[in-house]
């Protein structure tokens, strides 16, 4: 039976561990064909041996990385269908700790890597949605591009951005007859290494106890527990699928009931 993702092209960034894997593994199930492009070479090797995927060296916020992820997948692939911009750095501490180094770290991976991957690639998109399927772009924000959570200032604005920025491409994606859909997605907590370091803050600054952390995580999630990789992952199928072609500009929030409290 096809996959609902059958033979769709698609780059992941940020894919060698975390939510990008899961979306990578959840999207090769579905049979579409995944290029991941990661700093983490060893790491995106690895998953991309293990689901029958390519894995490029990337770094967001390169535009020559950008650029020969571009070659490599018109070169090889001839399309993209789908472009999953994951890629993003966390970093905990209070305003006052932030150097302006830090604060240009966080937004050159987690906005101008997001820019760059949507204007290098756009070009193939456009081509991708005259096939009769709209092209699908999918950013990863946060909930926290949503509500304010202490001590992460760089991290937080960088993820308001994100969803702006995808309301601002889908829209102008439309307003010009291209048929590229971009939505963003905002993950609520979601076990992965990012997690388990911002965690680290989260103990240090007092948001939540040493003494058994995740169970105080999980009780301050509606549902009671904190989400998995494959939790974003279903809803980053549903939005790369045809079954969301009418779906663009949306903010898909997948946290458990977080925000809606
Ligand atoms: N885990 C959560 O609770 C959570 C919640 C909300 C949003 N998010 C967002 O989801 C996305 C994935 O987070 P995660 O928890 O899986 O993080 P993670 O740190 O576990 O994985 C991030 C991946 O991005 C890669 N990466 C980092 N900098 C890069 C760069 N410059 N170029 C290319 N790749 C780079 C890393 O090598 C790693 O493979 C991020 O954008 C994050 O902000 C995560």
């Amino acid at each position: 039976m096809a996959g609902r993702l059958q033979d769709k092209v698609v780059c992941i960034t940020g894919a060698a561990q975390g939510i990008g894997a899961g979306i990578a593994e959840a999207m090769a199930q579905e049979g579409a064909r995944i290029i991941i492009g990661d700093v983490n070479d060893e790491g995106a090797g690895a998953l991309a041996a293990r689901i029958g995927a390519t894995a490029l060296h990337l770094d967001v916020s390169s535009p020559e990385d950008w650029q020969a992820m571009a070659d490599h997948v018109a070169g090889h692939f001839g399309k993209l269908d789908i472009l999953v911009n994951n890629a993003g750095l966390e970093l905990v501490k209070p305003m006052q700790d932030h150097s302006l180094a830090d604060w240009r770290k966080v937004m050159s991976v987690n906005v101008d890597g997001i820019f760059l991957g949507c204007k290098t690639l756009e070009a193939m998109l456009r081509e991708s949605g005259k096939s009769g399927s709209s092209a699908s772009v999918i950013n990863i924000s946060s909930i926290a591009g949503i509500v304010g959570y202490p001590d992460q200032l760089a991290y937080n604005t960088s993820k308001g951005a994100v969803r702006h920025m995808s309301k601002s491409l889908a829209i102008e994606w439309a307003a010009h007859g291209d048929a590229i859909r971009c939505n963003s997605i905002h993950p609520g907590c979601i076990r992965t290494p990012m997690l388990e370091m911002a965690v680290e803050g989260w103990v240090e600054n007092g948001s939540v106890p040493a003494y058994d952390p995740w169970t105080a995580i999980a009780a301050l999630c509606p549902l009671n527990r904190v989400g998995m990789p494959e939790d974003i992952a279903m809803g980053a199928v549903y939005l790369g699928s045809d079954e969301s072609r009418f779906v663009t500009g949306i903010e898909l929030v997948i946290d458990g009931g977080w925000v809606a409290r």
